[in-house]
């Protein structure tokens, strides 16, 4: 079957998905090894056979583990915060969550998180990725009013961070803008560049002693596609092939601006790594024919972002065909909005690091030149997604295990950008039941994680750090609480939100401990 499909932030949940159960997982002989066989019927066929590699991750590899703020804080009008557009939104639509709850509690975080701490030492990850809540620090997202109970919130997680070993990887902004600033316009309204580097200076000189990696902007393709172009994330503006491209390049701006005030101002001092984070499926051609399509489409999802931070200006290709089809419609000028020569330059090179959110892949067919008449990002690519039906499915429809996607998207970002250092800044899996014997998010781990090594062994890809997303079971944006990834289990009617270990927190930390995905590693 093949099935027209957008991307991650299309919450279409199939409610009564396939129940997987007649997966077959066994461990070989050492040498070779775990292998992960499936029947044709119920798993990922592509995958069939594959050997999980007995290379060690090479010396100096990272691990950590990754958070969003408004994913687990809660504590959603406490101590003097703004409110911020996911509240606002969800507060308006309580239906945008498919499970009608919403992040006011979450896992309590802002009083627990010494509880997140404690697992993440008992784990044993080297950094723990997390994320500054806007509103928390700037109420109305502006610097002239800064409300020091959000300070001392991230001073204290930040210096408990620091007392147990572990290295902070702060994102300054992972989709909870505050509500004032969405109603000036939010990220389609150039005074967000200003406004986000005020906000990132000051992070810096708050909390930029104690990071060692920040993260400016977290996956510009939600927040911008999904924002502002097919209105299924806050703050729900539906205005496909338009402002979602507006909003691109603003994220765009504003992240280069956050990075070169780290870059000229404290760089020097603090001697940290900072740089954008963008998210990407892997876009796989159907036949040979379909080289051409598959290559638009990653233009148009990863290159979109990627080629002015790592390269120059927006893609040629995905200029090239968005000005055609504007054209085509009658606007007077492209809807991807130019960047000035000067502005090129100025993000140009604003990376010290790539950065990767991935989770799954979509093959690709050659399409005839869509319709012209509604402007959509995907009738700008102008290619056919898909995915197969005998890929396995996670706690929603889009999320198939896929594998050695994973490893084909790191030798793409080789090719594409050069040999740049990257580090995955989340990848992991959700399920519907929160199984404490979890061994299908291990399986899924252990394939992702074995199929990037190989591109590292085999293409000297240089991956330098792995963050499995994400500590503990926690508010899932749209899917609330029924897409759950933690490696932790947290009872929702449980007012404690207790941690409890899954079994992946176990195979995790050992995996860290050994730097190996089999029994013995040669
Ligand atoms: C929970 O869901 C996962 C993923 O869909 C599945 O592999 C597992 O068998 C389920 N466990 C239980 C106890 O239902």
């Amino acid at each position: 079957m093949i099935k027209l499909i957008n991307t991650k932030e299309n919450n279409i949940v199939n409610k009564s998905y396939a129940d997987h159960k007649n997966m077959k997982t066994w461990c070989g002989l050492l040498v070779f090894g775990c292998i992960f066989a499936l029947s044709a019927a119920d798993g990922d066929d592509d995958d069939k056979n594959y050997v999980v590699t007995s290379r060690p991750f090479p010396d100096g590899f990272m691990f950590g583990l990754a958070t969003a703020a408004h994913q687990i804080e809660g504590a959603w009008n406490e101590d003097g915060k703004g409110e911020q557009i996911w509240d606002t939104w969800i507060h308006e639509h309580p239906n945008v969550v498919f499970d009608g709850s919403n992040g006011d509690v979450a896992v309590d975080s802002y009083h627990k998180y010494m509880d997140d701490i404690a697992c993440l030492k008992e784990v044993g990850v080297q950094y723990y990725r997390l994320s500054i809540s806007w509103a928390r620090i700037l109420p109305n997202g502006r610097n002239s009013n800064v409300n020091k109970p959000g300070i001392d919130y991230y001073l204290n997680v930040l210096r408990a961070l620091k007392d147990a070993g572990i290295q902070a990887m702060v994102t300054l902004y992972h989709w909870d803008l505050p509500t004032a600033l969405q109603n000036d316009g939010g990220w389609t309204n150039p005074e967000i560049v200003d406004l986000f580097g005020d906000y990132a200076r000051l992070c810096y000189q708050l909390f930029g002693e104690y990071v060692q990696m920040w993260n400016t902007i977290n996956e510009p393709k939600q927040i911008c596609h999904g924002g502002y172009g097919i209105g299924a994330y806050a703050p729900g503006i539906l205005s496909p092939g338009v402002d979602e491209y507006k909003c691109s390049k603003y994220v765009l701006l504003a992240h280069a601006r956050a990075w070169r005030i780290y870059n000229d101002e404290f760089r020097s001092t603090q001697n940290g790594k900072i740089t954008i984070v963008i998210d990407s499926d892997w876009y796989e051609p159907g036949t040979d024919a379909d080289k051409e399509a598959a290559e638009t489409r990653m233009q148009f999802i990863h290159g979109l972002y990627g080629h002015p931070v790592y390269k120059r200006d927006w893609p040629d290709i995905v200029k090239q065909r968005i000005a055609m089809r504007s054209q085509l419609e009658g606007y007077s000028e492209s809807r991807l909005p130019a960047f000035t020569e000067d502005e090129i330059d100025y993000v140009s090179g604003t990376y010290d690091f790539i950065a990767l959110n991935h989770y799954t892949t979509y093959m690709i067919s050659a399409s005839d030149e869509p319709a012209i008449g509604t402007p959509s990002l995907d009738n700008d690519a102008g290619v056919t997604v898909w995915q197969k039906d005998t890929w396995q499915t996670a706690a929603i429809d889009w999320f198939k295990y896929v594998p050695w996607g994973a490893g084909k998207l790191l030798r793409w970002l080789k090719s594409t950008y050069g040999d740049i250092d990257i580090m995955i800044t989340e990848n992991g899996v959700s399920d519907q039941n929160g199984t404490l014997t979890d061994d299908h998010r291990i399986r899924f781990y252990t394939l992702y994680m074995s199929h990037m090594l190989d591109a590292v062994y085999e293409e000297n890809v240089r991956l330098t750090g792995f963050t499995a997303w994400t500590i503990m079971d926690n508010f899932e944006w749209t899917l609330g609480y029924i897409g759950k990834s933690g490696i932790y289990y947290v009872d929702m009617n449980d007012p404690d939100r207790k941690r409890v270990p899954k079994k992946s927190s176990t195979w995790y930390a050992n995996v860290i401990k050994t730097g190996c995905l089999v029994d013995s590693c040669t």
